[in-house]
């Protein structure tokens, strides 16, 4: 009747490892029972956390964290802004496309860019071309880049919400946290756009 394991809650290795080294004494009776209500608490902390991860990863698998940006489709078909090589140490190829408003608003001067502008910023290892030598050509993908244009929406970050994507899968909410303020702190006076049109 007063045998602590008929308190023992069924499951973890710290409860049994507590119950194991339990002798019955009244004192270490109380304390047994503080620990049950502490992993009882401790689940009833941990769950509602647990689910909310789950919401949020469901609701955003395609979406970038923060942002809510997806990979705009068909964009492989859109016209080139520029190309960029990046240096040591990431090292890659780089190619920024515009929707057709971006293009517009390249061709005619608009800043800053109207609502709806996208742009996606494409890049690449680049690896010694097989057939000649002297030629950098693109590897393994790296990453896609998207900026998507909206003043309303996207207020807080000069009207623009950020994407970047590793395999088609957004990348963390760490790196998200990283994008505007670099476009920020260098390309204000331009849209917060670094790529000119390639002439
Ligand atoms: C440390 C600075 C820095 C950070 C952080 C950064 N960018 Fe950029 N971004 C650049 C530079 C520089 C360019 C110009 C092209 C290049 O060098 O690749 C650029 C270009 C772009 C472009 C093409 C349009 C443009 O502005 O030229 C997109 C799209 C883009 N970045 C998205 C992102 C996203 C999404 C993030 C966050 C996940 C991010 N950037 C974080 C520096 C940064």
């Amino acid at each position: 009747m007063n045998n602590p394991h008929t308190h023992q809650p069924s499951g973890t290795d710290a409860a049994k490892a507590s119950s194991r080294s339990f002798k019955g004494a009244p004192a270490k009776l109380a304390s047994f029972g503080l620990l049950a209500l502490a992993a009882a608490l401790a689940t009833f902390a941990v769950a509602p956390i647990a689910a909310k991860e789950t919401r949020t990863a469901a609701a955003s698998s395609d979406a970038s964290p923060i942002y809510g940006v997806t990979i705009p489709k068909g964009y492989r078909q859109w016209q080139l802004i520029a190309p960029a090589i990046e240096a040591e140490p990431l090292n890659e190829l780089r190619a920024v496309l515009g929707n057709a408003k971006a293009i517009k608003a390249y061709d005619q001067g608009t800043l800053p860019f109207p609502d709806g502008t996208v742009l996606v910023k494409l890049a690449w290892k680049h690896v010694q071309s097989p057939e000649f030598a002297p030629a950098s050509v693109p590897g393994a993908a790296t990453t896609v880049q998207v900026m998507v244009k909206d003043s309303k929406k996207y207020a807080a970050t000069g009207g623009w919400g950020f994407g970047r994507f590793i395999d088609g899968k957004p990348a963390d909410l760490a790196q998200h946290q990283t994008c505007f303020a670099c476009h920020q702190s260098l390309v204000k006076n331009h849209d917060y756009v670094f790529t000119r049109l390639a002439p």
